[in-house]
């Protein structure tokens, strides 16, 4: 049994190792694919859909998580292609902020996406969780890539803190039970922060910074817990 495979993208020929999916063998041969939910050092689970590519079947193929086949035919830019890649952006911006999510906003513009398409769509609010020290969680911006989830479970800390939580247009990330984080099995790590591409998940002294808050006040805060240096002072 053979051990390559070997297909077309763009036109062009590869032959990969079985097993390559369709975004490493395109990457391999200068092909760029975008990818938002993909992580290179994480598991892939295919959930944005922005890889998609046309291989001349019914529905497209999320690139990062298919494997390529002996005499593919693969379209990464066709018009089809183009035109979902564009909804899927627009649907994102209609649901969640993506104002600090500067790879996404790229793809807007490359894209042309149009941002108000969908104005009337039902936007996936959440409040704004500050329950630790260390970092800030803005759901708003969440865009459920499953980067934190993953980075925190199986893929670097196995400590599984984040999971995702509710269920269709609700679902979103979540920690057990909805527990504020220092009550969870969560070690502060700061993995899932790295790993996130939009602002949902910030570290708390960049927020502050961001607030215009004195940086000594932020050392303050942020070293010795929630209160202000003003509330210790007064008791
Ligand atoms: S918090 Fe960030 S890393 Fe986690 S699912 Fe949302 S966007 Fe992805
Ligand atoms: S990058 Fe492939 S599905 Fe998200």
């Amino acid at each position: 049994m053979s051990e390559t495979v070997t297909l077309k993208i763009d036109g062009r020929e590869v032959t990969v190792p079985k097993g390559t999916t369709i975004l490493d063998a395109a990457a391999q041969i200068g092909i760029e694919i975008p990818v938002i939910c993909y992580h290179p050092h994480l598991t892939a689970n295919g959930l944005c859909r922005i890889c998609s590519v046309d291989a001349g079947f019914r529905t497209q193929l999320a690139a990062c998580v298919t494997a390529c086949a002996d005499g593919m035919d693969i379209q990464t830019r066709s018009e089809d292609v183009v035109r979902g890649r564009r909804t899927i952006l627009e649907m994102l911006n209609s649901t969640i902020t993506l104002d600090e999510a500067p790879e996404i906003l790229e793809l807007v513009e490359e894209y042309d996406a149009d941002t108000g398409r969908f104005a009337e769509g039902k936007r996936r609010e959440s409040p704004v969780y500050d329950d630790n020290p260390f970092y800030i969680r803005d759901y708003n911006q969440c865009i459920n890539c499953w980067r934190c989830v993953q980075v925190c479970a199986d893929d670097a800390q196995f400590t599984y803190a984040l999971s995702f939580d509710g269920r269709g247009f609700e679902t979103r990330i979540g920690t057990f039970q909805g527990y504020g984080m220092t009550d969870t099995t969560c070690v502060f790590c700061g993995q899932c922060v790295g790993a996130c591409p939009t602002g949902a998940l910030k570290p708390k002294r960049q927020a502050l910074l961001e607030q215009g808050i004195d940086p000594d006040e932020i050392f303050y805060q942020t070293r010795r817990g929630r209160k202000k240096r003003s509330e210790e002072a007064g008791g």
